[in-house]
């Protein structure tokens, strides 16, 4: 059973500013529904209730966003608003809601380490909030995932292709393809130039990952932009083990950028929100 899942949301989030000045880029809405909550809702999809979140210096409304607000509950009670709290009740009635607090901008693999106390020696999910994934038919992309999982009891990265001159804003993979959109790592690698990238397949922000990557996290060295790279610790697994890569179903926004919060959000308005699904 995997039922855990870390959102590293510690980042300052300064694409957004002035926005992100004083509230956390993962609480900015798309539509009417913050971002981090379109992940944990995916992670709740995929039977990971065991939510621990990664936070930093202000970020106190995430922690507020998932607890119970009485005052709110009191006005709305039997008032024709009521249903817009639907989905936020059900995430509460399901989840549980755990924080650990990264006191330096380390990097993601650091942010991951960081988490290692909610964890535990279980495999656990990994969602990064900025990457908004959407599936409008089956399974979520971390549902998807959790069946690999199941199947083969490794850690697995979600890949997309990306083209060849955005390969340096990703992790990207070579592998060898096992079956139709899954690959058995053979290298990775952070954040290459285009020229040194082994392939276009571009790591997205949903991994599975066994609890032995903690010790490598605790073992690798600062990597690109001088941080402690998830990616660098996954290749150690790789060399060691079996790491695998899935071109998940869905689409995915990159809501880090302003260009794909857009486009997230026009896609999120027509084809969610005026089908009412939002
Ligand atoms: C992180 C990872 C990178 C991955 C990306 C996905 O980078 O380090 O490997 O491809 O997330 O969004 P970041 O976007 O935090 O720079």
């Amino acid at each position: 059973m995997i039922t855990k899942c870390i959102f590293p949301v510690a980042g300052y989030g300064t694409r957004f500013l002035p926005a992100t000045k004083s509230q956390p880029k993962e609480m900015l809405p798309v539509v009417n529904k913050p971002l981090v909550q379109y992940g944990v809702e995916e992670a709740m999809e995929a039977g990971l209730v065991d939510v621990g979140f990664v936070t930093g210096r202000g970020k106190r409304t995430i922690g507020d966003h998932f607890d119970i607000s009485y005052e709110l509950e009191h006005q709305i009670k039997g008032t024709s608003k009521e249903h817009h709290l639907d989905g936020i009740r059900n995430v509460l009635d399901n989840c549980n809601f755990l924080f650990a607090r990264q006191r330096e901008m380390k990097g993601l693999g650091h942010a991951i380490l960081t988490g290692r106390g909610m964890v535990g020696e279980h495999p656990f999910g990994v969602i990064l909030a900025d990457d908004l994934c959407i599936t409008e038919e089956g399974d979520g992309v971390m549902a998807q995932m959790v069946k690999l999982y199941k199947q083969f009891r490794c850690s697995i990265v979600a890949i997309e292709e990306v083209p060849e001159d955005q390969v340096n804003r990703y992790g990207i993979v070579s592998g060898e393809l096992i079956r139709d959109g899954l690959y058995r790592v053979v290298d990775m690698v952070e954040k290459p130039q285009p020229k040194d990238a082994p392939s276009n397949l571009a790591i997205i922000g949903r991994y599975i990952l066994t609890p032995d990557i903690f010790d490598i996290l605790e073992n690798t060295p600062p990597g690109a932009n001088g941080e402690i790279q998830i990616t660098d610790a996954l290749r150690k697994q790789c060399q060691d083990g079996v790491v695998l890569a899935y071109k998940f179903r869905g689409r995915r926004f990159d809501c880090g950028s302003i260009d794909g919060f857009v486009e997230a959000t026009n896609y999120c308005y027509e084809n969610l929100y005026k089908k009412g699904r939002l």
